[in-house]
C-alpha cells in the first residue's frame, strides 16, 4: 500500500516551500537566502546538556526586549520566525477559517497555512508593490472567515516598505476581527520603520523578528514574536514545551549582548553601503531593466532576460534566487547583499553576458 494514501489530504496536495537549501545548486557564492557571508564567532558557555532547557530562556528574552524596546512580557522566542508563522496560524485559525497575504511575498505564509489545512486568500500588491488596502478591506468585509493577515515589512522579495498609514489603517479596521501579523524579519536594516511602538494601541498586532538576517545567525534558528501579553499567552499554550535547545539560547544570549549588538550595527552599515554601491552599479548595465529600491539585505532586479542571467550565473557557481514564477516578477532575480568581493564577481559575470 502506498503510504501516500494514508497521508492527510492537504499534505498529499502540498507543494513544500522551495527553500534555498532545498533548491540546491553547486556554488561558491550563495546569494539566494539573504544570509550574511561570514559567521560571527561564539564559544559555548553552557556545557551541561542533561537537563531540558528553559521553555522561554529569560536571558534571551530580557536582552531581546532591551534591543527591541519592549517589555519581556511582550516576547515569545521560537525556532526562527518560521515557527512563529505556524504557531500564529495554529493558535488563531479554526479549520474553516483563512489567512490573507499579499503576493509577491514570503512563501511560508501559504505553505504553513496549507500544512495546517487552512485556506488562503490573496490580495496582490499594487504595481508599485504597495498594499492594496481597499481590496484588503473589501476582502475582510465580504468574508468573515479571514482570521489572520500576514504583511511583510520590508517585503521579501521586493524590498518594499509598506506605507505606515496603510498599516495603521489596516490595524484600525481589523480590530476585534482578525490578527494582523507584521513580519519584520528585515526591519533591523531600517529600524526606524518598525511598528513596535504601536503595539500598545493594537492588541491584535503580532510582529515577527529573527536573528537570521542582520544578526547573521540563520543557522541558529532563533526568532521572536512581539505582541501584547494577552496574545503572547495564547501562543504560549500552543508552542512546544522546549522550543529552544540549550546551545541556541546560549549563543542567542551572547549575540544580544551590547558588544555583539555593536558588531551587528557595524555589519548592517556595511550591508547598506554595499547595497547602495551594488544597486547603482547594476543599474548601469544594459541587460538590467530595473533595480527596485530595497530596505532589506537584498535587491530585486529585473533583467531583459532574467532566465538567462540566472542560469548563466548558476552554471558558474553563483546561486541567486530566481523570482521569475512569482506573481508579477517575470525576469526578476533577488540577490542577497553579500561581501563586496562576492558582489563584484556577480557584477562582472552579469556584465560579461552583455558582451556575448
Ligand atoms: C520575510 C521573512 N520572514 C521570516 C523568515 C524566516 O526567518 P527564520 O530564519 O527566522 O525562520 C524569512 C526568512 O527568509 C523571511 O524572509
Amino acid at each position: 500500500m502506498a503510504i501516500n494514501t494514508l497521508t492527510k489530504r492537504n499534505v498529499q496536495q502540498l507543494t513544500p516551500y522551495q527553500s534555498a537549501r532545498r533548491l540546491g545548486g553547486n556554488g561558491d557564492i550563495w546569494l539566494n537566502a539573504n544570509e550574511y557571508a561570514v559567521s560571527p564567532d561564539f564559544n559555548l558557555s553552557q556545557t551541561d546538556f542533561n537537563r531540558y532547557p528553559e521553555p522561554q530562556p529569560q536571558g534571551v528574552i530580557q536582552r531581546y526586549a532591551q534591543y527591541a524596546g519592549v517589555m519581556p512580557e511582550n516576547i515569545l522566542v521560537s525556532r526562527g520566525g518560521d515557527e512563529s508563522i505556524e504557531l500564529i496560524i495554529r493558535t488563531f485559525c479554526e479549520a474553516d477559517e483563512k489567512i490573507l497575504y499579499c503576493p509577491p511575498t514570503y512563501g511560508m505564509y501559504a505553505v504553513s497555512a496549507e500544512t495546517c489545512g487552512i485556506q488562503t486568500q490573496t490580495v496582490p500588491l499594487l504595481p508599485d508593490f504597495q498594499l492594496d488596502v481597499a481590496k484588503i478591506e473589501e476582502a475582510l468585509n465580504h468574508d468573515n472567515k479571514i482570521k489572520v493577515l500576514f504583511l511583510c515589512n520590508p517585503n521579501n522579495p521586493t524590498g518594499t516598505l509598506c506605507k505606515r498609514s496603510d498599516l495603521e489603517h489596516i490595524l484600525h479596521f481589523t480590530a476585534g476581527r482578525a490578527i494582523v501579523v507584521v513580519d519584520e524579519a528585515y526591519i533591523d536594516f531600517c529600524p526606524e520603520h518598525s511598528l513596535v511602538g504601536a503595539l500598545a494601541n493594537y492588541p491584535h498586532l503580532a510582529i515577527i523578528r529573527t536573528l537570521s538576517k542582520a544578526f547573521a545567525l540563520a543557522g541558529l534558528r532563533c526568532g521572536f514574536t512581539l505582541a501584547n501579553p494577552e496574545l503572547i499567552a495564547q501562543l504560549q499554550k500552543v508552542i512546544a514545551p522546549y522550543p529552544l535547545p540549550t546551545v541556541v539560547a546560549d549563543i542567542a544570549e551572547q549575540a544580544l549582548q551590547p558588544q555583539s549588538i555593536a558588531q551587528t550595527q557595524t555589519r548592517i552599515a556595511e550591508i547598506l553601503e554595499n547595497r547602495q554601491w551594488f544597486a547603482q552599479a547594476l543599474s548601469q548595465l544594459p541587460n538590467v531593466e530595473h533595480v527596485f529600491t530595497s530596505f532589506g539585505n537584498y535587491v530585486l532586479v529585473k533583467f531583459t532576460d532574467g532566465e538567462k542571467v540566472f542560469q548563466a550565473l548558476w552554471n558558474k557557481g553563483i546561486i541567486l534566487r530566481n523570482q521569475h514564477s512569482a506573481l508579477g516578477l517575470n525576469h526578476c532575480i533577488r540577490i542577497t547583499i553579500g561581501s563586496r568581493s562576492e558582489l563584484e564577481t556577480v557584477l562582472n559575470e552579469i556584465q560579461f553576458l552583455t558582451k556575448e
